[in-house]
């Protein structure tokens, strides 16, 4: 099978569990599973959900286990998106190809959805691994430490802190996207390995490889701001210069940005190269993505 259809299958399988371990939308109070839905329904590239559910096949889990840890890292992701639109974050009105859940609800609301989707992850965690309590204890400290103050909101509120600062340093930025970005990616990648039962020197270049991924990802993400269409991207495009963003586009330049994501990635491809097994899949994921900014 090739990549490309390789991919539909994992993405297939991480929308019916979306379905599958979410709350209807008509459970009391309907307007806020509809909106908790509504964002989660709107698609993405399912990135993140897709490297658990491959991670934890390239260790031998072929079965649907890692399923409830791949929804849960995509509730937690959308979660930071719906935060991360509202007026007094990033003041988005596009998400995913659609307005923004405040657009389409109202603040309170994506507020609340926002809330709930980031508890639903850890009760999913802590309830479909129940059986397994060395394994439900993992993924809940791998992902609690990913979305927590020292990484992905603390990237999130260093994000908002260098916004319109003149003099934002290197090292503030790289701060930034190694928790705002790169967190979630290695948390991905990990929680993959700990459903499939990867060692700690196996963890230990997951973590590697994530952390590579997630530099170039959002590298990626600054460049596409500031050269795709919002059709494309499905989000306002231009946003981050009109915002004063501290982005590596704006410390660096293009082209030498392009340049820092390929080298990242390149540093994320042989880590997932020098692991045991098929990782033909996660490689060819992980390049695809460097080439967005083309
Ligand atoms: C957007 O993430 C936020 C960043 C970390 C850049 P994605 O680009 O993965 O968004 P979706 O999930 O595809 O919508
Ligand atoms: C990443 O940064 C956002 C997170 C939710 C962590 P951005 O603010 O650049 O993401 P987009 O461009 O709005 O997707
Ligand atoms: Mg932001
Ligand atoms: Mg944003
Ligand atoms: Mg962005």
């Amino acid at each position: 099978m090739g990549f490309e259809s390789e991919l539909k299958q994992y993405i297939a399988r991480v929308e019916r569990g979306l379905d599958l371990h979410l709350p209807s939308r008509e459970t009391r109070p309907a307007r806020l599973h509809a909106a908790m839905r509504y964002s989660l329904e709107a698609g993405g590239k399912r990135l993140r959900p897709v490297l658990v559910l491959a991670t934890a096949e390239l260790f031998g889990r072929k079965d649907e286990t890692a399923l409830p840890a791949a929804v849960a890292v995509e509730c937690i992701h959308t979660y930071s998106l719906i935060h991360d639109d509202l007026p007094c974050m990033d003041n988005d009105d596009l998400r995913r190809g659609r307005p923004t859940a405040h657009r389409a609800f109202d603040e309170p609301t994506a507020l609340l959805a926002g809330d709930a989707l980031l508890t639903h992850a850890f009760a999913l965690l802590a309830t479909a691994y129940a059986a397994q309590p060395p394994l439900a204890q993992a993924l809940v400290a791998e992902l609690a430490d990913a979305a927590g103050s020292r990484r992905l909101i603390g990237g999130q509120m260093e994000d908002l802190l260098a916004e319109k600062k003149a003099d934002a340093t290197a090292g503030e930025l790289e701060f930034i996207h190694l928790n705002k970005t790169a967190a979630m990616l290695e948390a991905a990648l990990v929680m993959g390995g700990l459903v499939g039962g990867a060692d700690a020197a196996a963890q230990a270049t997951l973590r590697r490889a994530g952390r590579g991924l997630g530099l170039a990802f959002q590298i990626v993400d600054d460049v596409l701001d500031a050269t795709a269409d919002s059709a494309t991207l499905g989000k306002t495009a231009g946003k981050d210069a009109k915002a004063g963003k501290t982005t590596y586009v704006k410390l660096y330049g293009l082209d030498a940005s392009r340049q820092m994501a390929r080298e990242q990635t390149d540093v994320a491809l042989a880590a997932l190269r020098s692991l045991p097994g098929d990782t033909r899949f996660l490689v060819a994921l992980v390049d695809s993505l460097v080439g967005r900014a083309k």
